[in-house]
């Protein structure tokens, strides 16, 4: 019998458990009404993690799809676990992104607030998520590589936690590398209990890992299958154990990080998919390790854009 990726819970510093099978919910520009559907059918089939953000402009159709399942019985509020996000243009404002994004799901609270990136952006014109400039690069408020405000950016989101910890249960950070994450962490209170980042076979982040685990902080990994076109779905070995396991090449690549003890994040707009993404092979410590060497002798970042570029990651480009 395999066992099934969507029992597993990892225990985060706070002493709160984190499922480790989450469905992402950014969908692109696919029609955004779907993802009530994608919602409920991953609920039905064991899911019990959502990750969404205020960005992904998702999260009325992920608080329908949370609301019905609840309503059909299905599941109750106090077994899911439900993230949102904070975007850098609301650096300066969390609680209006969290208000918004509360509003739309229609919750009482959320599971998980993360800062979305350590950056300050500016709000130019509040419809652009991404202000640029006319010479192409980003408007910020304070510069990517040596300023602080990333940390006044998450300590104004470390206050509304504190302020109302009922509403946000736990608190964290994505996108941070090693540099990041050693200027924060002297400053904070309460330390972040997630950092969510890409992660697959194809980008090697052990040091980044190892970091985070001194400080009891959980990897949530973000595109598993290497976003779009799933490029990591193509590497032989990960069909190699697709086929001595008997399971999808999809459930290799989430085996990869839940069996070591990260939270996997895949998403899909395939309804058969996503039910059918729910088991963990016991791939050995030996695959495993061949796994992590692919990206070590040929390393691949799928998600990159001109924010990322100076906050401390290799292979940005
Ligand atoms: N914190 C951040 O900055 C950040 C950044 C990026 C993503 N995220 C989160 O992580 C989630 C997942 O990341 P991602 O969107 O990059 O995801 P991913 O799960 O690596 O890739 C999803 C893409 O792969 C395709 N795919 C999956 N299995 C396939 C298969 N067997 N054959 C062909 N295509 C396949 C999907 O197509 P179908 O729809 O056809 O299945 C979809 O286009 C997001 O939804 C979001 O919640 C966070």
């Amino acid at each position: 019998m395999v066992q099934l990726a969507t029992e597993v819970t990892l225990r985060m510093s706070n002493g709160k458990e984190i499922p480790a099978l989450g469905l992402g919910t950014y969908i692109g520009s696919s029609d955004p009404t779907q993802v009530k559907d994608l919602v409920k059918t991953a609920i039905k089939a064991g899911y019990r993690h959502i990750d969404g953000a205020w960005l992904y402009g998702t999260e009325k159709y992920v608080g329908e799809g949370i609301r019905e399942s609840i309503e059909e019985g299905i599941v109750t509020r106090d077994q899911l676990f439900v993230t949102t996000k904070i975007w850098p243009t609301y650096w300066d404002k969390p609680e209006k992104s969290f208000d918004k994004s509360l509003s739309d799901l229609g919750l009482e609270y959320v599971d998980l607030l993360l800062q979305h990136w350590p950056i300050c952006a500016k709000d130019v014109d509040s419809s652009t998520p991404l202000p640029i400039k006319e010479d192409g690069k980003p408007y910020y408020d304070d510069p990517t590589s040596d300023g602080t405000g990333f940390i006044e950016f998450y300590r104004g989101i470390e206050k509304l936690h504190l302020d109302n910890p009922q509403k946000i249960r736990s608190i964290g950070v994505s996108n941070y590398s090693i540099m990041k994450l050693e200027k924060l962490i002297p400053k904070v209170q309460v330390l972040p209990v997630v950092n969510q980042i890409e992660y697959h076979p194809q980008l090697p982040q052990k040091d980044l890992v190892e970091y985070c685990g001194k400080y009891g902080i959980i990897i949530t990994a973000y595109s598993p299958v290497g976003s779009n076109g799933a490029p990591v779905l193509k590497l032989p070995l990960i069909q190699q154990l697709a086929d001595k396991y008997e399971v999808t090449t999809n459930e290799v690549a989430n085996a990869y990080h839940i069996l070591q003890g990260r939270a996997s994040l895949p998403r899909s707009t395939n309804l058969e998919r996503i039910k059918t993404t729910i088991r963990l092979p016991s791939l050995t410590k030996s695959e495993l390790e061949d796994l992590y060497q692919i990206g070590v002798e040929n390393p691949k970042r799928h998600i990159t854009n001109i924010w990322g570029d100076e906050l401390g990651f290799d292979w940005w480009y």
